[in-house]
């Protein structure tokens, strides 16, 4: 399973990437705000970013117009080869993610809450779908049953769109969307480093070292 970051914090893109943890990232416009804020410009941040990592980048429309969402992703698929025009799961989004596959600019369809609206998205060509299991557990559904749905409906079919697991709010969707065998989990800089803990870990390395330091110093050399 691939890990993307979910995230436009470049020194936190830098350090999983320092770190080999990443394999591309997925930003959205809130996360861009968040970061951009009145000094950036969202597409110099963008454009760093894609410098940054060689994998996918998905950058995300604001139109709503199927129309508008051409010309906005179009002018972000300039920005860099590994950029991924993200857009959301309405009829326009369908129609802009058709258009843009036939034009060879990859598409991740985001805002998934259903297994219906996942089927479309494939349907219209999607390299990625990326379903939000974290805001459907908020409103007490199970979102990684959601992602069983969407596995199984793509194999039964050969789809190629990738599921991209997104509203990642823990390390157990990670390891629940790995044993249904999702394609990719995009997850935020603290459920990645939550993902390397563990206490035994840490209890097991203190007590190693304590017993090390029992040696004289002149054999403490390895
Ligand atoms: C995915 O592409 C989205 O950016 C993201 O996972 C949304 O997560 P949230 O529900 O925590 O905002």
């Amino acid at each position: 399973m691939k890990f993307f970051l979910d995230s436009a914090d470049v020194s936190e893109i830098r350090r999983a990437m320092d770190a080999g943890l990443i394999d591309g990232i997925t930003t959205n416009p809130s996360l861009l705000a968040k970061v951009a804020g009145t000094d950036h410009d969202p597409r110099d941040v963008l454009a760093e970013i894609c410098r940054i990592v060689p994998g996918p980048i998905s950058a995300e429309v604001v139109a709503t117009t199927r129309d508008e969402m051409l010309r906005e992703g179009r002018d972000l698929a300039k920005l860099a080869d590994n950029i991924v025009v993200k857009v959301p799961l309405t009829e326009a989004g369908l129609m802009a993610c058709r258009q843009f596959r036939s034009e060879d600019i990859r598409v991740n369809v985001t805002l998934c809450f259903s297994a219906a609206q996942a089927l479309l998205a494939a349907k219209a060509g999607a390299s990625y779908i990326s379903p939000f299991v974290g805001r459907l557990d908020d409103i007490a559904q199970d979102g990684m049953e959601l992602i069983e749905q969407i596995v199984q409906i793509y194999g039964n079919y050969d789809f190629p769109t990738e599921v991209l697991v997104a509203s990642v709010r823990h390390p157990v969707h990670v390891v629940q969307a790995a044993l249904i065998g999702a394609d990719v989990a995009t997850v935020p800089a603290k459920v990645l480093h939550q993902l390397m803990q563990h206490p035994l870990t840490d209890k097991g390395l203190a007590a190693f070292l304590a017993d090390w330091e029992k040696l004289p110093e002149a054999k403490r050399v390895i």
